[in-house]
């Protein structure tokens, strides 16, 4: 059942390339410049004439919609907000005529999600799922949705069900951008060419796990860790924190880079791992100077690069590879390197990664 992995969570990181293809399949042609998402038909212009967005979501799902957050906001310009759902739930939420939400859960039946998609409904709003077990709770109580098509995911550390996330949403994103016409015909066609080559990007990103592997044989036996990224690669920094803290049980944070230097600094010495997330993009050079920040103070830096990077080899004591992709889809890329590290860690460990101590698959009470 495990396919011959070790573990749960190897094989569903080791799955993403055909999660990812199976979550775009008969949705997108790039070579005949389509795009459709047939479950949010219906409502589709509810979404296109949304005056805002609201995402909802726990945990890793909660990551996914950050990255939303970026992708809706730079192709389609609608502002969106990002929730946990716990917190919605409980703060009467404004919602306003032209409000959508978006809901987001691997499971399908996280109690908090589920408890926010009523109250929402219950001001009026439209509701938008992005599950990925059919026929669960939440797909039911939503008006419409797109199912990611990632397939069983056991492990109880969400790896391929993030990806699928992030792919649905971007999808939906560039629908949306390209019926109000917020992005260029020219624009529109590289997206697609360039989700439509990420399956093979992601497996090329998986075939340096013994790099990652390497990697993680030193620094197993760290305390901390910190992981810092910028723009699009902000949640990831959380995401990668969240895998590691889960599994491994160290202690470890994610921040946006800029906010370094507002208090985290303080913790860097000879001791402290830091993970950058650091590909060539709008926020490049100012990730670098952040690099320079850690290096002068000791950090031990390891960094996720973009494919052919000679500034950073320079500068960090590791660096990993990630093909090159456009902007908005890099978290598809960036994040598949920090799954492999703290699965690696997680087994040095001893820790039982498939069933981490006080943790269960889906969170179906408060
Ligand atoms: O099933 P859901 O996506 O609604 O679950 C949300 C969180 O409980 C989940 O992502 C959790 O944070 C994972 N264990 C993270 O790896």
């Amino acid at each position: 059942e495990k396919g011959g992995y070790e573990h749960f969570m190897l094989k569903e990181i080791f799955e993403q390339p055909k999660s990812v293809k199976d979550s775009m399949r008969g949705r997108i042609n790039a070579h005949k410049g389509h795009i459709l998402l047939g479950g949010l038909r219906e409502y589709i212009n509810k979404l296109t004439q949304a005056q805002r967005i609201i995402i909802l979501g726990c945990g890793t799902s909660w990551h996914a919609g950050l990255v939303a957050e970026y992708v809706f906001e730079e192709l389609a310009r609608i502002p969106v907000e990002v929730e946990y759902a716990s917190e919605f739930r409980y703060r009467n939420p404004i919602i306003n005529e032209g409000d959508v939400v978006i809901a987001i859960s691997q499971s399908g039946e996280t109690a908090d999600t589920l408890a926010a998609i009523e109250l929402a409904k219950s001001k009026g709003a439209i509701i938008f799922g992005v599950c990925n077990v059919v026929g669960s709770s939440i797909p039911r109580a939503t008006h419409a949705g797109a199912y990611t098509h990632a397939g069983p995911e056991i492990g109880v550390a969400s790896t391929k069900a993030f990806t699928a996330q992030v792919t649905v949403l971007t999808m939906m994103a560039i629908v949306v951008a390209k019926t109000k016409g917020t992005i260029s015909d020219s624009l529109y066609r590289e997206l697609l060419y360039a989700l439509e080559a990420i399956p093979d990007q992601i497996q090329k990103t998986l075939n340096n796990h013994s790099q990652i592997k390497y990697i993680s044989s030193i620094f197993r036996d760290a305390r901390n860790f910190l992981y810092l990224g910028r723009g699009y690669n902000f949640p990831v920094a959380l995401e990668g924190a969240l895998k590691l803290k889960e599994i491994s049980y160290i202690h470890a944070e994610g921040y946006p880079a800029a906010e370094m230097k507002h208090g985290p600094i303080a913790l860097i010495d000879e001791e402290m791992p830091v993970v950058f997330i650091a590909t060539q993009d709008s926020s490049y050079e100012k990730v670098v100077s952040n690099i320079q920040e850690v290096r002068a103070r000791k950090g031990r830096v390891i960094a996720v690069v973009t494919e052919g990077d000679k500034l950073i080899k320079q500068m960090a004591e590791f660096v990993i590879e990630i093909p090159a992709t456009h902007e908005a889809l890099v978290p598809l890329l960036s994040v598949i390197p920090l799954q492999l590290l703290s699965y690696y860690i997680a087994v040095m460990r001893g820790c039982n990664v498939d069933q981490p101590r006080n943790l269960a698959k889906s969170v179906t009470v408060e």
